[in-house]
């Protein structure tokens, strides 16, 4: 079952010095506690020992693992633990007496058992452990994956299978797999799970479910993981009850306090509720001329008692609105600023459009300072190859988090707008649409698996970096090695790129093929509303190809901060990356690089494909450092992404040079 165990796949250490090293604490333990997080951490660090392969050395020399919350310590230690401001989930590692003793301490269970996860990565990655002195706390405080998983376990844009969410057989079936799932998110700082899809049925919220989901939250809890529902806005009047589901009447409140009673009766440490409300189709709070304000404080009231939260979705445009879909959020919300209750954040996807390959940050974040708000990034690739393609998404997130919004003058990263730091936020959050399904190795693609650690370990410090995540993850997953760890890192680094290129460079956007977004699809221009259609996005004729988003155009520009909207006004002085983004230009413009407009697209979509064709190259030589299966899946993989970028440079290419009337430039082969 290659792949099943994830980043907690304890392999067996070569190196005899580290692993008698090792070895020597993780034999002589003493853990501090009785809880269930205190066995799990019991459980892991076991788990470890028989991995690693350290059951039969000798508990060598004096050294000691001590595990225990500050206020337990041995008085000796106490005071050399110093964990004052580490809030609840903050954990220290630290080396002492000579460095004999090592002592993971925090001020909770579940501050131990990251701290234990912590100890544990760096001993996977063969990292000298002999003066430790890691202090880590999470920046952000809700960190949470979201499922679109339906009740009949159909994942929406999920590539892994099925629903790991067997609901069939809950509550009595409780499968391994619940457990695990618990284990790899806790590793990585996960501490929140919405099990639903954002279109989401009713029916989860009725007792006959909500046992189920019980049973799933029971299994979680000990890894610090509170699980979240979605709220289906209509719901009062489809489970029978009522017949509207005004967010004022008196009625509808009181269902919804019915509701959060019942669940939080069963399920005392239940999260809250995500909502997607007047969005494609999903009710919402605007049938009874009420305002986004009234649908989430309505709910945030029913589980404000409980110390619930609501995460209210800002993804929503609407048809009646064709001018540029990518206005239609900022415009919704903006006037609400600072009048949604204190348990409610508003979750914004990471770019104005819908997760495309490359986005300029949302608007949203740089002009609601007395909101706070939620990121929301896609781990599943649903614009970016499901899961045959190799992207490597910590890459994307990094950059959206880095731009300067200029919300609180220069240096107002997202980062600091997600994490409260930027108008001291009290409620802070960040969540990843999850690409987990029922495959053996839970995301299809191998390195799917990379981009759920790597959403995990950014949620926990929005400010890592993108190639220290994968070092990590590489080094975890298959080898220390350098000729393995070097030439892998810069592959995926580079594989985002690669991505933009071959299917959306220069701030092209949104031209998949319909429905599916598999696959190119520049030419479609048929369906019911506008802004679905990708010719609404790239907007290319015989003058030229782009979107004008300035003030001669849609004006979402003015949108931003001043410094970005004047920089941005003009495409001389606008990133390239964001060209067409912004801007609709003449096929002969040019460029920075002397270069027509066109030519450039033309190389970028050749360039994608040639970073494919290197990417299979590095891949090649990696056999040796690689068990034979995952190396030979990777290969067809990596000759599915070859064949698809191709088809993705010479369609675009096909179609848009019959507007430019243009040659392709050297370099870039005629389309097959
Ligand atoms: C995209 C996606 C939908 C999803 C929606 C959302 O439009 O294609 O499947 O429901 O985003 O985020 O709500």
């Amino acid at each position: 079952q290659e792949g099943y165990e994830l980043w907690l796949d304890y392999k067996k250490i070569q190196d005899t010095t580290v692993k008698k090293k090792y070895a020597s604490f993780l034999n002589n333990i003493e853990l501090i506690g009785n809880s269930s997080t205190i066995q799990a951490i019991k459980d892991e660090l076991q788990l470890a020992r028989t991995g690693f392969e350290f059951e039969n050395s000798d508990p060598s020399g004096n050294s000691k693992l001590i595990i225990g919350i500050q206020s337990n310590l041995p008085s000796s230690l106490k005071s050399q633990i110093d964990t004052e401001n580490l809030g609840n989930e903050g954990y220290t590692i630290t080396s002492l007496n000579n460095k004999e003793t090592i002592v993971i301490s925090g001020n909770s269970d579940v501050a131990l058992l990251y701290g234990t996860f912590g100890l544990l990565r760096e001993m996977q990655q063969k990292n000298d452990i002999s003066n430790l002195n890691i202090e880590e706390k999470p920046k952000i405080q809700k960190r949470v994956l979201n499922h679109w998983d339906n009740l009949d376990r159909t994942v929406e844009r999920g590539y892994a299978g099925f629903s790991i969410w067997d609901w069939h057989l809950l509550p009595e079936l409780i499968k391994p797999e619940y457990k695990d799932y618990a284990r790899a998110n806790a590793a990585i700082g996960i501490n929140g799970t919405v099990l639903t899809n954002v279109n989401s049925n009713a029916l989860i919220l009725t007792p006959h479910y909500i046992e189920k989901v019980k049973a799933l939250a029971e299994v979680f809890r000990p890894y610090g993981i509170q699980v979240y529902l979605t709220a289906r806005f209509s719901a009062p009047i489809e489970l029978g009850d009522l017949d509207t589901a005004d967010p004022l009447d008196e009625d509808v409140k009181k269902w919804w306090k019915n509701i959060a009673d019942e669940i939080y009766s069963e399920i005392p440490d239940f999260g809250g509720f995500l909502v997607k409300a007047d969005s494609e189709g999903q009710p919402g709070p605007f049938q009874y001329d009420r305002t986004h304000v009234d649908g989430a404080n309505m709910l945030a009231e029913a589980v404000a008692p409980y110390d619930g939260i609501i995460m209210w979705r800002a993804f929503v445009y609407s048809e009646e609105d064709p001018d540029d879909r990518a206005k239609q959020a900022y415009d919704q919300f903006i006037p609400y600023d600072g009048k949604f209750a204190d348990n409610v954040l508003v979750q914004v996807k990471n770019g104005a459009i819908d997760f495309q390959p490359r986005e300029p940050f949302h608007p949203m974040f740089g002009a609601m300072p007395d909101t706070p708000l939620m990121m929301e990034f896609q781990i599943t690739q649903e614009y970016l190859g499901f899961s045959s393609h190799l992207v490597f998404l910590p890459k994307l997130y990094e950059e959206v988090l880095d731009e300067d919004t200029f919300s609180d003058g220069e240096n107002s990263p997202v980062a600091k707008v997600i994490d409260g730091t930027n108008s001291n936020k009290k409620l802070t959050g960040i969540a990843g649409v999850a690409n987990i399904g029922t495959e053996k190795n839970w995301t299809g693609h191998p390195f799917g698996q990379a981009n759920w650690y790597g959403f995990g370990r950014l949620a926990w410090d929005p400010y890592m970096d993108s190639k220290d995540i994968a070092k990590e993850w590489l080094k975890i997953n298959f080898s220390n090695e350098e000729n393995f760890v070097k030439p892998m890192t810069d592959l995926l680094i580079e594989s985002r790129e690669a991505v933009v290129n071959y299917m959306t460079p220069l701030g092209l956007h949104h031209i998949m093929a319909t429905s599916h977004h598999y696959g190119p699809g520049p030419w479609v221009d048929d369906l019911g509303r506008p802004e679905w259609n990708p010719v609404y996005y790239h907007k290319a004729d015989k003058n030229g190809i782009g979107f004008d988003r300035t003030s001669s155009g849609s004006d979402a520009l003015s949108q931003y901060a001043k410094p970005i909207e004047e920089k941005y006004s003009s495409p001389e002085t606008t990133p390239e990356k964001y060209l067409l983004w912004f801007h609709h230009l003449a096929w002969e413009y040019e460029m920075k690089n002397g270069k027509t407009l066109w030519d450039n697209i033309a190389l970028h979509y050749q360039t994608g494909v040639e970073q494919v064709e290197e990417m299979q190259a590095t891949w090649e030589e990696m056999e040796p450092y690689v068990n034979e299966r995952e190396f030979e899946k990777t290969s067809m993989l990596l000759e599915i992404q070859l064949k698809e970028a191709k088809w993705w440079r010479d369609a675009c290419l096909s179609y848009f040079q019959q507007f430019s009337n243009m040659e392709l430039p050297e370099g870039v082969p005629e389309p097959e």
